[in-house]
């Protein structure tokens, strides 16, 4: 199963349409999670003892576990963002909070180490930005370092275009230039 991670909130998204170019290439159908339709509860103190409780009795079958055995599930994710404040939409990390549950989406070994428990074997991430400062840390390199040292998903490709916000930008040739770079890399 590819699972499809949507944290565009635009209707004419950039990130989405080279999101929707990708999983036509590596997908006959695919489980999509659109973010910007999801009732996050918040995450406060009550919620937080509820979910402590449900994991100390092994209660993973619990509808609040839904998105995290989604998560745990799939074989490949997708998970596509525009860049905002130098990283990614908040629903995004709102969605994270609710997939880190110990005992589906990984765990700690006895030296506490953070172990996988997700069956993907790879992770895209999608994104595009309005301008060419773009560091990587708090947006693709934070998602990362999740797929890689929470989730256990080695193999994470990042795909983005920049620069689309600036005046006077080629936008169609600064995504058909990414789009190429995708088929080859699907080709491969
Ligand atoms: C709330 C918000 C924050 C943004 N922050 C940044 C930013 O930090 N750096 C940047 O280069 N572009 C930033 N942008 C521009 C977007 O990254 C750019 O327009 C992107 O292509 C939007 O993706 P979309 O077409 O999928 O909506 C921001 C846009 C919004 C709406």
């Amino acid at each position: 199963m590819v699972l499809f991670v949507n944290a565009c909130v635009r209707g004419e998204s950039r990130t989405k349409h080279l999101a929707e170019t990708l999983l036509e290439m590596i997908a006959d159908n695919y489980e999509e999670i659109r973010l910007e339709d999801v009732k996050f509860p918040k995450t406060d103190e009550a919620f937080l003892k509820n979910r402590d409780n449900l994991m100390a009795e092994e209660r993973f079958d619990d509808e609040s576990f839904a998105m995290a055995r989604q998560f745990a599930a799939a074989d490949t994710i997708v998970i596509a963002a525009p860049y905002w404040d130098l990283s990614f939409p908040a629903s995004l990390k709102q969605y994270i909070e609710h997939i880190n549950v110990l005992g589906v989406t990984f765990e700690y070994t006895t030296e506490g180490v953070p172990k996988g428990l997700c069956k993907a074997d790879k992770l895209y991430y999608i994104m595009t930005a309005g301008g060419n400062y773009v560091p990587e840390e708090f947006g693709f390199g934070y998602i990362k370092a999740l797929a890689q040292n929470f989730y256990g998903i080695s193999e994470v490709e990042l795909i983005k275009a920049t620069g689309l916000d600036i005046y006077g930008a080629d936008v169609n040739n600064i995504l058909s230039a990414e789009i190429k770079r995708i088929q080859n890399l699907i080709k491969r």
